[in-house]
């Protein structure tokens, strides 16, 4: 039985490959992608997912979400994603339109056809899954569980208490984090650590299928944003979440009380985990905290080689 899915996504390099992960994963669904502000503006990454979908030849609809978060002013992410979104990557412009429905209407729908099944892959700020849940609250009761890249038990990215999906919209992770719907929070905790080699980059890239080009040439870019850090290595944010997707063996969880700083400005953002019960609350999301690197990258290989 495949996994039905939708991805709620801002490409975005990262989430770029991470999509193109579930269109070669045989055990994955992909019911819709609904697009949301983000790393870039609406519009592009709405045409960036159209583009991949085109690319890929699947017959996948796209749902335009959020071009504003719910309260916080839009800061792009050009210098990383590149302009248009998808680095210097050129694609012809899409034919295919975008679907007549919104995403928060997409959402909604799909989670009454799959009658409880639909996990949400939340690869970007959680602004459209808040709005579903405030315009269709009963969708709590109607989802299977959240899948999330994001926040982070130690420390951020976007600033040093936040990471980026968190700090960009903090209103939209509280709604969703005190939701009740089963959340599984892929930080910067394991995310960091999955990183790709340029060997493994190489290798991928020698593969004579357009995905695994494809694939290739987003890494290197990756890889040279990483390198301006001192990484060595290409950080999979997205498409280690996306991966835990198609195999969770790749990563261990422990389920901790989590919630989002949304009041102050130095620690906006910061997903709280109470990693020793001092708040005494229930727990309410398994947060990431361990990784298989390597199996992650066999995965990568087994989908595009
Ligand atoms: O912090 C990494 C996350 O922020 C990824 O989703 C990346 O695409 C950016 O949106
Ligand atoms: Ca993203």
């Amino acid at each position: 039985m495949k996994i039905p899915i939708i991805i709620d996504t801002d490409p975005g390099i990262d989430d770029a490959i991470a999509i193109l992960m579930a269109f070669a994963a045989k055990n994955i669904d992909i019911k819709a992608i609904t697009t949301v502000v983000g790393n870039v503006e609406l519009e592009k990454t709405t045409v960036n997912a159209l583009k991949l979908v085109e690319f890929s030849g699947l017959d996948i609809k796209v749902a335009r979400g959020s071009e504003k978060h719910i309260r916080r002013e839009h800061f792009s992410a050009e210098w990383y994603h590149g302009v248009s979104g998808l680095g210097n990557l050129k694609f012809p412009d899409p034919k295919m339109k975008v679907y007549e429905k919104n995403a928060y209407d997409t959402i909604y729908e799909e989670a009454c056809k799959c009658k409880g099944k639909l996990k949400l892959v939340c690869l970007a700020p959680l602004t459209n899954i808040a709005s579903t849940i405030l315009i269709y609250p009963d969708i709590v009761n109607k989802i299977d569980s959240i899948v999330l890249m994001g926040g982070a038990i130690n420390g951020g990215n976007d600033t040093p208490a936040a990471e980026f999906n968190m700090y960009a919209d903090p209103e939209a992770a509280r709604i969703v984090f005190n939701s009740k719907i089963p959340v599984t929070m892929v930080g910067l905790d394991v995310t960091n650590r999955a990183l790709l080699y340029k060997n493994e980059i190489e290798e991928i890239d020698k593969a004579n299928n357009k995905m695994a080009k494809l694939v290739a040439k987003i890494a290197t870019r990756i890889y040279e944003n990483c390198a301006k850090f001192n990484v060595e290595g290409a950080a999979m944010h997205d498409p280690f979440a996306m991966g835990y997707v198609i195999d969770s063996s790749i990563m261990k969880y422990k389920s901790f009380h989590v919630d989002v700083e949304a009041s102050s400005e130095l620690t906006r953002g910061k997903t709280i985990v109470d990693v020793n019960n001092l708040l005494n609350k229930p727990t309410n999301v398994n947060v990431g905290v361990d990784l298989d690197r390597d199996a992650f990258v066999s995965m990568l290989k087994e989908l595009f080689i």
